[in-house]
């Protein structure tokens, strides 16, 4: 039955004896097949869609990375230590700042000079607490410098001129002796800095100015033909694009930009697996409806970026504008315990670590568009990869997932087909087991699998290789979760799958993610 599953789905034809066998003790009752085309590789995985996002909301900068010099929790230079250490640890590649809609009513030159001298400003999204500015463009650039990510500046076109814009990239990008150049060496940096990527604005169709999707390409256009910088940086220039939440219609937003690009290179993509229009999930303590529901919302990501990638290969059928899902993740209710000024602050569970596998996936099965990609949040808000309670720091299981991850960055993928049972609560049905595959920069051959279901263990068979070994990410309860008082509940395993018969045999628990070098 499963070899003719797979035959039927990838014209592909397997053969190999029937699971089972007198030396496997338990045998998991539910069995999935997984074929791996190592014949026909796609185009690289672009290591920065593992790439993060910080926004000035909550405590996303300010406490979760950046402390002060004169804080008694360990730092460098006024960036959190263990923060430090932590991102290092995941080789993080790139990082948006300053948001977001932050960034739509971000002026630079708040940010740069003494601090004592720098202005507070009210937050006007998302807060309504005060920004000291003590992390401005200096704070940014240098933290990219410390932790070895490449650095993606978002301006602002809601609330500034084009002009503000050109400035602020002359600021920081000026080798010469303008008076910018001057004032950025007098502000405690010679050398001019290297900026990779440069957001013309952040959702231009709601918190960045209310547009209407012909105009926003209007206003990219305008923008964008004022960011200037020497050539040899070979900066990228990003428009930006559709959003699922917006409420607006994403397709025709797509088109607009796309037939209009003016000067920018790249175009955006947001969606967050949240509810519209039903209340949102608690991020613990919740039931298998909302796990189902959750899960079902993150693979949305799949069809949408399909439409989207469709609308851009009408005009761009050569594929040479790719595509940044710039913001993506879990977006649940605002933990119950969060202090005033701790916006979009909600715990991590398992059920995340599953949603960012989920994602993943789907990311490395669109590689011929989509280049880069930015969790929201990286610290404290949103589907946090860490976060930090005075001077206490816990990996998310978002974490160690990401962690898991990294023999894909810059990976070449293949195609997986997979016969697999499926997953049914309620309406809500998925294939049980998801995977991905791909030969690391190491030649080595990396396998992911993913089972979703949260009670049924299965047994995932694969003719490829002899043996496998790696890590394994699961919990006891859909919600599992590294505390403050617990940090060390939820983290990787070693896991290996069983050669039997000419096959490989992963037995995969419930909830379960695995990644494991095949040989
Ligand atoms: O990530 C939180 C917010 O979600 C961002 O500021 C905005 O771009 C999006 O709507």
């Amino acid at each position: 039955m499963l070899e003719k599953l797979i035959t039927a789905a990838a014209g592909i034809t397997l053969a190999f004896a029937a699971t089972g066998s007198a030396a496997r003790a338990q045998e998991p009752i539910a069995q999935a097949v997984v074929a791996i085309e190592t014949a026909r590789p796609g185009a690289p995985i672009n290591r920065n869609i593992y790439g993060h996002f910080a926004e000035h909301l909550g405590r996303g900068i300010y406490e979760g990375i950046w402390v002060g010099p004169d804080s008694r929790i360990p730092n460098i230079r006024g960036y959190r230590r263990d923060v430090v250490d932590a991102l290092r640890q995941l080789e993080v590649p790139v990082i948006r700042w300053p948001g977001g809609c932050f960034s739509e009513v971000y002026d630079w030159r708040d940010g740069i000079g003494p601090r004592a001298q720098r202005p507070v400003r009210t937050r006007m999204h998302w807060d309504d607490t005060v920004d000291s500015n003590d992390f401005g463009t200096h704070e940014y650039l240098d933290f990219m410098e410390l932790i070895g990510a490449q650095t993606y500046v978002s301006g602002n076109v809601g609330s500034m001129s084009p002009r503000d814009m050109q400035l602020w990239l002359e600021y920081m990008t000026a080798d010469n002796d303008s008076t910018l150049a001057k004032e950025r060496r007098k502000n405690g940096r010679a050398k001019p800095w290297k900026i990779d990527f440069f957001g013309i604005g952040n959702e231009t169709w709601g918190c960045g100015g209310n547009m209407r999707p012909e105009y926003a390409a209007d206003v990219n256009a305008r923008y964008s033909a004022f960011i200037d910088p020497p050539a040899s940086m070979g900066l990228v220039k990003v428009a930006s694009g559709a959003s699922v939440q917006g409420g607006g219609d994403y397709e025709a937003f797509t088109e607009a930009m796309m037939k209009h690009m003016g000067q920018t290179d790249a175009l955006s993509f947001h969606y967050y697996a949240m509810p519209m229009g039903r209340p949102k999930s608690e991020a613990l303590g919740f039931g298998e409806d909302e796990w189902a529901d959750v899960l079902d919302l993150a693979r949305q990501m799949e069809p949408m970026l399909a439409r989207v990638s469709a609308i851009m290969d009408k005009h761009d059928p050569d594929k040479k504008v790719p595509l940044f899902v710039d913001e993506w993740g879990t977006w649940y209710k605002l933990d119950k315990n969060a202090k005033p000024g701790e916006h979009h602050f909600q715990q991590a569970s398992l059920r995340d670590a599953m949603v960012a596998a989920l994602t993943f996936n789907i990311f490395h099965r669109h590689t011929d568009r989509v280049k880069m990609a930015n969790i929201a949040q990286m610290v404290n808000v949103l589907q946090a990869v860490i976060l930090t309670e005075g001077d206490k720091m816990v990996l998310t299981p978002t974490y160690h997932l990401f962690d898991l991850y990294k023999p894909f960055m810059d990976a070449v993928p293949y195609p997986v087909s997979i016969a697999s049972p499926e997953y049914i609560h309620g309406k809500i049905a998925m294939p049980m087991v998801d995977a991905t595959a791909a030969r690391g920069k190491d030649g080595r051959l990396y396998l992911a699998l993913v089972n979703v279901d949260p009670d049924r263990a299965i047994s995932v068979s694969t003719l490829m290789g002899t043996s496998a070994s790696g890590r394994i990410l699961t919990g006891p309860a859909m919600d599992t979760n590294n505390s403050f008082a617990a940090p060390d509940t939820i983290k990787p395993v070693p896991f290996a799958g069983t050669s039997i018969n000419g096959r490989l045999v992963f037995d995969l628990p419930a909830k379960s993610v695995a990644v494991v070098a095949i040989d």
